[in-house]
């Protein structure tokens, strides 16, 4: 009895905190006005079918073998075949540059909690401006975004204290209902129709090689996947855990959330009149937006909506800065302490960088973008797919198929049915897409020297990352 309560214990423990780095930004912030910068449902259908066929096995395969080998990114590669490890620091070099723009919009998620009490949302026609106006400004966004960068560098910097995992407890299932409210609101003003067209009535007249990129990068962005994070955590659990099933169950909660955003988002936006091509600030309008039509309850709905916002960005944080910390404990001989402070002082720079990039420092560009940009694009359009891609290419080609179905059936102890479709996509079929879809994205994407710099980086690492490892 009460070893069965253990378990039940710790294998909720294992999704909350899987969960919790999928659900994030990714989900509320970033899926919303990608799907409305490419067209909506077309979008969005592709992009569940990468989400549940590609994403879901990518999630099986670094589960798998980071169990397997109970080590982190770099050293579950290492310990496989040394030549592999360059993946493993792919991956962390992922997650420092997102690193550079997620606190940035962590910190607009606090910032907007404020504004929320404050009243100062309370006045529909005001919001659109008013969100430009803060993150162009030069001081306001670089003050939230240190306040943000200051809780995860303190919260990682501890090791994962009680204190976040129990405000995650309350605080994730706060911002699932405030969805729901939000959904529900939004689909039933009038004028929603045209946003629930524009969700559910896909137009493939806009989809071209730069959607499924996209959508490619936007699933592996909201899955967590790609740079060895639930290898990672998939090197914490205990060898009765089903490890297909807990995949398909993470996968589920973080589409769902993502869903919810947009029945939330595109409803309210067409019955407002503005535009889904509002790009990065649209859930920064829409929402306060919606929640200014409700009346008096208006501020507080929409501030447990931003502290819930807020708390979900920083359970993702937490989960990449841990990725970087990890790396310098293990593979450095570093200490804790010293690795977060290290880190969170460049962090402190490349935010900087990004933010400003926004408004003051508008006119720079590396490779023609600015540094936000440069940041997001480098890490969800080459990086993590490429990332997933090479996870794919050596969980199928580089070990035994007989060790991994054992694996993945507990020794025999359970069944996955799936487990030749699976192991199939793995070898073949994901590293074709993933390929086919990244050479067909990065010749149409307008960045191309970007593109071509991060492949550069990808293969500079192949060559010289045994000597960083
Ligand atoms: N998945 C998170 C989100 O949706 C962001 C994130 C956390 C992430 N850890 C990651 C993305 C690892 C890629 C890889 O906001």
């Amino acid at each position: 009895m009460q070893q069965q309560r253990e378990n039940w214990g710790s294998r909720l423990g294992f999704i909350m905190a899987a969960a919790g780095s999928a659900v994030g930004l990714g989900n509320i912030w970033r899926f919303p006005y990608t799907a409305g910068e490419n067209g909506g449902g077309a979008f969005i259908l592709i992009y569940l079918g990468f989400v549940f066929v590609i994403g879901i096995s990518v999630m099986t395969a670094e589960l798998a073998l980071g169990r397997k080998t109970s080590l982190a990114a770099v050293g579950a590669l290492k310990s496989q075949n040394r030549n592999w490890t360059f993946v493993g620091v792919l991956g962390v070099l992922s997650a420092f540059l997102i690193l550079g723009f997620y606190p940035v919009v962590g910190g607009w998620s606090l910032a907007y909690i404020v504004k929320s009490l404050s009243g100062i949302l309370a006045t529909p026609d005001t919001i659109p401006d008013a969100f430009g106006i803060f993150i162009s400004n030069p001081v306001e966004p670089l003050l939230w975004m240190l306040l943000f960068l200051a809780m995860n560098i303190t919260i990682v910097a501890k090791g994962i204290a009680a204190g976040i995992e129990k405000a995650g407890k309350v605080l994730m299932p706060m911002l699932f209902a405030l969805l729901v409210l939000l959904a529900i609101r939004s689909v039933t003003l009038p004028g929603a129709g045209a946003g629930i067209d524009f969700l559910l009535k896909p137009d493939f007249s806009k989809v071209t090689a730069t959607t499924f990129l996209a959508a490619l990068g936007q699933a592996f962005f909201s899955l967590s996947l790609g740079m060895g994070i639930m290898l990672t955590y998939g090197s914490y659990l205990g060898k009765d855990q089903n490890l297909p099933q807990n995949a398909f169950i993470i996968t589920s909660m973080d589409t769902l959330v993502a869903i919810l955003a947009g029945l939330a988002i595109f409803p309210a936006l067409f019955a407002f009149g503005l535009e889904p091509t509002a790009g990065a600030g649209l859930v920064f309008v829409v929402v306060p937006t919606i929640f200014a039509h409700m009346g008096v309850l208006g501020p507080v709905f929409s501030t447990l909506f931003f502290i819930a916002l807020a708390v979900a960005a920083l359970t993702s944080s937490i989960s990449l800065l841990e990725t970087v910390t990890a790396y310098f404990i293990d593979e450095r001989g570093m200490d804790r302490k010293k690795a977060v402070y290290g880190i969170g002082a460049s962090m402190v720079v490349t935010n900087t960088l990004a933010s400003l990039s926004l408004g003051a420092m508008s006119g720079v560009s590396i490779l023609g973008v600015g540094f936000f940009d440069f940041f997001d694009i480098l890490t969800d359009k080459i990086f993590l797919a490429i990332g997933g891609l090479l996870i794919s290419v050596f969980v199928g080609w580089f070990m035994n198929k007989e060790d991994l179905r054992d694996e993945l059936t507990n020794q025999g102890k359970i069944s996955f049915g799936l487990f030749n479709v699976w192991y199939n996509l793995i070898k073949y079929v994901i590293p074709i897409a993933i390929s086919f879809v990244a050479v067909a994205g990065i010749i149409s994407v307008t960045q191309t020297g970007l593109m071509l710099f991060g492949l550069a980086l990808i293969v500079f690492l192949a060559i010289f990352s045994k000597k960083l490892a």
